[in-house]
């Protein structure tokens, strides 16, 4: 039920607002002048707050202010007598919601009202999906190996350079690209994906560097690439042992000039991204074979980063199976299952080729198939089909 405080001097006025809103089902809370409302809305949280704005102690503007100040962030509607219609769309202009005239108008009341809880429902929905995407990229694991990994993110996050990030499968090297833009001073510009293993050789240049109007066939309109849209921001090359030799040399010579050119184009345009790669294939052997160039590689890995592997910190795998659990039951929507000391024994016994996401899978299909506690029968029977 949403809470709404009315702020009145007049009591005429406070109890029919709380009548008509009553009848709407909010629940409702009064103050009788500016002081006590200001008390009662940093005491409690509404969803809506109604304010006259001629009062005696504390008018209606400054209580705005104070309220302002204070961080409140329910909306505010101001209610404005005669003679302070002025004040009222001043007040809106310093960030309250909405100004009712008295009389008050009932539908216009009930609209209003009807429109600011909408906008703080959005406000706090906006907020909590927030929430779970930071969650969704959260590192877990207090091991040594992770410990190193935290300590490397924080020192070369702030700073330009270009990373390598090397590691196996599912090892979280997307999440280690994240937290490396996040934590740079490029966070509020885009951080850009490419996944150049994805991506046809005939498609990747225009993919990265865009393209003008009639390059080629399929080139119906002017394109911007990656580099372009990672403007100010971070451009994540993943999979770049995948990349073929002749993309290699174009992203070569755009890191090496900071300039790109658009397929079809003829003028260079400066670009100003930071470069983080991925690859989960040994580099070294794939310039050994002839498949990767020695010049990029040097030109990319100014810090290298490598991830460790699960098997490498099975430590951390109590942790992660709690972290798993969790998100994975609230995602559908039931209560948070659990596993015993000997079912997290039995997942530390596994030899995790596919690193945290095969983890991540295989608690997922335990919480699908076992009951509320997971045990290491569960884990042989389930997790680890055929060993
Ligand atoms: N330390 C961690 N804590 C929690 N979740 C993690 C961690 N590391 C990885 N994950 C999760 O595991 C999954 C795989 O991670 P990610 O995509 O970063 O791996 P990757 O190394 O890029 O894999 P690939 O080699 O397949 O590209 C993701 O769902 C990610 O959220
Ligand atoms: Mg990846």
């Amino acid at each position: 039920m949403p809470k709404i405080l009315i702020i009145d001097d007049e009591k005429n006025i406070r109890k029919s607002l709380r009548e008509i809103l009553e009848f709407e089902k909010y629940k409702i809370d009064e103050a009788e002048d500016g002081l006590n409302g200001l008390s009662m809305a940093t005491k409690e949280s509404f969803d809506l707050i109604l304010c006259d704005i001629k009062m005696p102690k504390l008018d209606g503007l400054e209580l705005l202010n104070k309220l302002n100040e204070q961080g409140i962030e329910a909306p505010i509607v101001m209610m404005s007598g005669h003679g302070t219609i002025e004040t009222a769309v001043e007040a809106v202009k310093k960030g309250a919601y909405d100004f009712l005239s008295k009389p008050i108008d009932l539908n216009r009341l009930l609209v209003t009202v009807r429109n600011a809880l909408e906008r703080t429902h959005l406000v706090s929905e906006t907020k909590a999906l927030k929430k779970k995407v930071s969650r969704r990229y959260e590192m877990i694991g207090e091991s040594k190996a992770m410990a190193g990994i935290r300590e490397m993110i924080e020192k070369v996050a702030p700073t330009e350079a270009r990373v390598l990030i090397t590691g196996g499968n599912g090892c979280g090297k997307e999440l280690v690209a994240r937290a490396i833009h996040e934590k740079s001073q490029r966070c509020s510009a885009p951080l850009i994906e490419v996944n150049c293993a994805a991506i046809p050789s005939e498609l990747i240049e225009s993919e990265l560097f865009g393209h003008e109007k009639g390059a080629f066939t399929s080139a119906v309109a002017t394109r911007k690439g990656k580099f372009e849209l990672a403007e100010g921001g971070t451009l994540f090359l993943d999979e770049i042992g995948d990349m073929s030799l002749s993309a290699q040399a174009k992203v070569l010579r755009a890191l090496q000039e900071n300039k790109i050119t658009r397929v079809g184009g003829d003028k260079e345009q400066k670009v100003n991204v930071r470069i983080v790669a991925a690859t989960n294939k040994d580099l070294q052997k794939e310039i050994a074979a002839g498949n990767f160039r020695e010049d990029l590689f040097h030109r990319l890995s100014v810090i290298p980063i490598h991830v460790p592997s699960l098997n490498e910190r099975k430590e951390d795998i109590p942790l992660l199976a709690e972290h798993f659990l969790t998100q994975i039951c609230t995602e559908y929507g039931m209560p948070v299952k659990t596993i015993t000391k000997e079912g997290i024994k039995a997942l530390q016994l596994h030899n995790w080729t596919g690193n945290i996401r095969e983890f991540r899978n295989v608690i997922e299909r335990l919480i699908i198939l076992c009951g509320k506690a997971i045990s290491d029968v569960d884990v042989k029977q389930y997790a680890i089909p055929g060993k």
